[in-house]
């Protein structure tokens, strides 16, 4: 049984990150997309926000699971029973950070391989915090996100700042 973990801050989950989930999915037995606490990000999406935007997309995908995970990645890895950790490339932005970490997991982990899948052109430039920036500025984000997740932004930003809790 070949078993994958997609790790990633998913702040908020994009079309980029599903194309992802979806070719991955379609490839192996299970997935389990682990969503990073990532306190250091101050992320605009609660850890429980995340992953239930997360939930709702693959909720068709009956071999794609969610869990939420702190810590090294690595050690997530190997408690869901994986080898294979899935990472996604765009292009000049993803490499060179993405191979540093490689070598750092091989260190830290060598029974565990990378996957790298190459973006689909039409999600190139996606991001989620290019995500985030368009929502805060009311722009329209019509097939770059699930409509789960365009409509959590809206709200999520539309909330006057002394309301929003932990958004500081
Ligand atoms: N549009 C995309 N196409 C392919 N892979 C992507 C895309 N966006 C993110 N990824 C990959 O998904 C994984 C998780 O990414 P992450 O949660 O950091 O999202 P992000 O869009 O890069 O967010 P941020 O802007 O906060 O860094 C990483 O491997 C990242 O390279
Ligand atoms: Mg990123």
């Amino acid at each position: 049984m070949i078993v994958a973990v997609y790790p990633g801050t998913f702040d908020p989950l994009t079309c980029g990150h599903m194309d992802i989930i979806e070719r991955t999915a379609a490839l192996i037995d299970r997935l389990v997309v682990g969503i990073y606490e990532n306190p250091g990000k101050k992320p605009l999406f609660s850890l429980e926000q995340r992953v239930r935007l997360v939930e709702e997309a693959v909720s068709g995908l009956s071999n794609v699971q969610v869990r939420p995970f702190k810590g090294l990645t690595v050690d997530f890895i190997r408690q869901t029973g994986g080898r294979i950790m899935i990472r996604g490339l765009r292009a000049n932005s993803d490499f060179e950070r993405e191979f540093e970490m490689a070598l750092m997991n091989r260190k830290l982990a060598p029974d565990i391989e990378l996957l790298c899948l190459m973006t689909s052109s039409q999600y190139q430039f996606l991001s989620s915090s290019l995500i985030k920036e368009v929502a805060k500025l009311g722009g329209c984000l019509e097939g770059m996100v699930p409509d789960h997740v365009a409509a959590a932004l809206k709200e999520e930003v539309s909330l006057p700042i002394e309301l929003a809790p932990g958004k500081d």
